[in-house]
């Protein structure tokens, strides 16, 4: 049998060491892979909150290889259905009127910052600036990567591009303070994904909507990792009561397949022909997959069975945190759920429940987060809490 993990000492780039698990996956079916040794895991990683609907769900299957055999690319000097059928769906079911395709998270988030800019040259005497928070994360391009607020991302990468304010989460008055006529936008994820499993107080994301708009500046909302239902609500924005004026999306949109895209208000859509582009960006395949996992989501209504499924998670793991004190806190909304321990264990735990055929994910050293596919039922809930029980007895006895 071939060893795929000396092959990747080989030949790949060793960005992913820290992290790689001494598993080859190989196959997938809804909340289950499989490794290349035939052994069978609980998903609750989902690709990186990416496989909304599972691994290889049939609507996504049937869609693709659909299109696959029709379309696959054609650049965007043309019209395709897929494309303009997915922008209609997203429109019409969201607060915003326009969108853009490309084709991850750091695109989308990277083309929302030029949007923001582009409105600061024509509507605010060309600011340029975008206030961003500590423990963000915006994606890898070089810009988002200065947008991040992770000094450990950045210095490697020195100097960055300038342009991005960094204050702290969670607190208006630090956006406030940072405000000059340099800004033109604000930048935030309705609840930090990859720093923590963050959630804010449940007026936050109004009062920065309000300072917004009593600056004139623009809303940015990341929702790369929280859009798309994971969080219970098709948008994260829409449990806070607030509505961007420039909307992030990619990982769970495409329900496994690569596809980003920014939406934005009319008034903030000032992207002038020329302005912005991309060769794969809107394709009619990944377009065709995201079509699919929309009109799937909204006809199943699965954003109301990921808010009942992540109670009923959220509730088992309150249970479990009885039985372990070293669990001190569990947070998050919908299915994006950490639990917090009060030691360095994330990795240890990890381990032994992947060893145990469980695929949980460390956000930070002491903190496991949870992210299953939206369509998760609560028999594997329970089978998931079953084995972080065990796997936690055997660390902590
Ligand atoms: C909130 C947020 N924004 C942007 C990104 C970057 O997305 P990608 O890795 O697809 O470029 C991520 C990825 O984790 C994310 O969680």
């Amino acid at each position: 049998m071939t060893d795929w993990p000396e092959l990747e000492k080989k030949y790949y780039m060793r960005t992913f060491e820290h992290i790689r698990l001494p598993v080859t996956l190989v196959r997938g079916e809804g909340a289950r892979v499989w490794d290349d040794q035939g052994k069978e895991y609980l998903d609750f990683f989902a690709g990186l909150a990416v496989n909304s609907l599972g691994n290889c769900h049939p609507v996504v299957i049937e869609a693709v290889t659909e299109q696959v055999r029709t379309l696959i690319q054609t650049s965007n000097q043309f019209h395709t259905v897929p494309q303009l059928q997915l922008a209609e769906l997203l429109v019409e079911n969201s607060c915003l009127d326009r969108v853009f395709f490309c084709n991850s998270g750091g695109e989308a988030t990277e083309g929302a910052v030029k949007l923001a800019r582009r409105y600061g040259h024509i509507h605010l005497k060309g600011a340029y600036e975008v206030i961003t928070t500590s423990d963000s994360f915006h994606g890898r391009t070089l810009a988002m990567t200065a947008a991040s607020g992770q000094l450990k991302l950045q210095e490697p990468y020195t100097p960055l591009p300038s342009g991005f304010v960094n204050v702290k989460y969670n607190d208006i008055n630090e956006i406030k303070a940072a405000t000059t006529e340099k800004t033109c936008a604000v930048m935030l994820e309705p609840v930090q994904a990859e720093g923590g499993v963050n959630v804010p107080d449940d007026n936050y994301l109004r009062k920065v909507r309000r300072w917004c708009d009593e600056e004139g500046i623009l809303l940015i909302l990341d929702e790369v990792q929280t859009g798309i239902g994971r969080l219970g609500a098709l948008f994260g924005y829409e449990l806070y009561g607030v509505e961007p004026d420039i909307l992030a999306l990619a990982k769970g949109l495409g329900g496994g397949v690569a596809v980003g895209a920014f939406l934005a208000k009319e008034r903030a859509s000032v992207f002038q022909p020329g302005d912005h582009g991309s060769t794969f960006g809107g394709n009619p395949l990944a377009c065709a997959a995201a079509a699919a996992v929309i009109r799937f989501i909204l006809d199943r209504d699965i954003v109301g069975h990921v808010r009942e499924v992540g109670q009923y998670l959220v509730e088992g793991l309150a249970g479990l945190q009885r039985k372990h004190p070293s669990i001190t806190q569990i947070r998050g909304r919908g299915l994006l759920i950490a639990i917090q321990f009060d030691r360095d264990i994330a990795q240890a735990l990890l381990l032994a429940c992947l060893e145990k055929g469980l695929l949980t994910n460390r956000v930070r050293p002491n903190a496991l987060r949870l992210i299953p596919p939206l369509i998760i039922g609560r028999e594997n809930v329970d089978r998931a809490i079953a084995i972080l029980d065990e796997a936690l007895s055997g660390i902590i006895s």
